[in-house]
């Protein structure tokens, strides 16, 4: 498919960088991309980042059709990089399967996203802790009220300069957690392995009563037994315990990160004994009671490594680590954050170049 570019005319004006929040500012290009049913995906540009005008009965409106990805982009001397991006558009036709939605040429979208951070490239923030965070999307936009699989969808990839995803804090000061045992996230045969819209939209009313009572997140538990640890509103979780790291599998109602993934790879790689292995609430109140639980820490695309401070539990609360990030999560964050920047080299092949353009110096 070909892909046509169109610039534009004036750029705008960039935020201040010294002060950047997540996802408050978008850049001046967006990739987009159709599907008609009898056309398949077509259409592809990048053009000018505008509104959209769409019509009001748009499938998406009605029946939350809707999937969504995240990755970031880092400057590194005279190219970005990408993180794992063939896993997001991997990951994207999975959502797809679940939802529905056409599959997508993966191949052609990393191509299509490198061309954009190539053109937008003078918003790759430079700052420690910063990054252009990268939001590749799809909706049905088939004007219909039958509850149905649109006939016409919409791709997008929008680039949002980035600083830490938790408000207040630096990127490495610990979160407060409150467990939730009344709602529930997702169950087995839902859509919780699926990164789509409505999983968010549903944790939303856990995430506000958990701000309420002064926590920083939601924790998800299994929606039957409501004691077998999930993951966090915006992140996967892993538990130090004893020297050996723990993390619930991929058992269909989580969302399989690429974080995650990473981070099990390196752990792995660092000799640690991890295990993918169900825990409840109570194993981990425990082994804080038994002095076995050294440290608590989320994986996501937007929160990186985000160590756990407090977990809150019923009537119990505890005080992990003295609320101070621990060792084993310093370590991920910067060995992390080091191969995603370039300046630790890239053994595990995570990593793809997008050359940047020098402009020509005007005479
Ligand atoms: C990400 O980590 O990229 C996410 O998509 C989580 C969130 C911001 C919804």
């Amino acid at each position: 498919m070909e892909l046509r570019i169109e610039k534009v005319n004036e750029k705008k004006a960039k935020p201040d960088y010294d002060n950047l929040t997540f996802g408050a500012h978008f850049t001046d290009h967006m990739f987009v991309m159709d599907y008609h049913e009898d056309e398949g995906w077509h259409d592809a540009r990048i053009v000018p980042y505008a509104p959209l005008e769409m019509d009001p009965a748009s499938i998406v409106f009605h029946y939350g059709q809707a999937v969504f990805e995240g990755l970031k982009a880092y400057p590194s001397s005279d190219h970005a990089l990408l993180f794992r991006p063939d896993k997001n558009f991997q990951r994207l036709n999975t959502s797809n399967e679940r939802m529905n939605i056409p599959p997508v040429d993966e191949r052609f979208l990393v191509d299509a996203l490198k061309q954009l951070v190539q053109l937008d490239q003078d918003w790759l923030p430079n700052q420690e802790g910063q990054s252009l965070y990268i939001r590749p999307f799809i909706i049905g936009t088939e004007a219909a009220l039958s509850v149905k699989p649109a006939a016409q969808y919409k791709l997008m990839i929008i680039l949002s300069p980035v600083g830490a995803y938790y408000t207040g804090g630096d990127q490495l000061s610990p979160v407060s957690i409150y467990v939730e045992d009344d709602f529930v996230r997702s169950v087995r045969g839902g859509v919780g392995f699926a990164k789509t819209a409505g999983n968010y939209a549903a944790s939303l009313k856990a995430q506000m009563n958990a701000a309420t009572y002064g926590y920083d997140q939601v924790l998800w538990l299994d929606a039957v037994e409501k004691r077998y640890i999930e993951e966090v509103g915006s992140m996967n979780i892993f538990f130090k315990i004893n020297g050996e790291v723990y993390t619930p599998p991929l058992n269909g109602s989580i969302l399989p990160g690429i974080t995650r993934d990473s981070v099990i790879e390196l752990i792995r790689y660092w000799g640690y004994t991890i295990r993918e292995e169900p825990i409840t609430v109570d194993e981990v109140i425990a082994a804080h009671q038994n002095g076995e639980l050294e440290e608590v820490f989320g994986t996501g695309t937007a929160a990186v490594i985000s160590p756990v401070g407090i977990l809150k539990w019923k009537d119990e609360e505890i005080t992990i680590n003295e609320n101070k990030a621990g060792k084993l999560a310093l370590d991920l964050y910067d060995t992390i954050t080091s191969i995603q920047t370039g300046s630790q080299t890239d053994s595990f092949g995570w990593t793809k170049h997008v050359p940047l353009v020098t402009e020509p110096k005007q005479p």
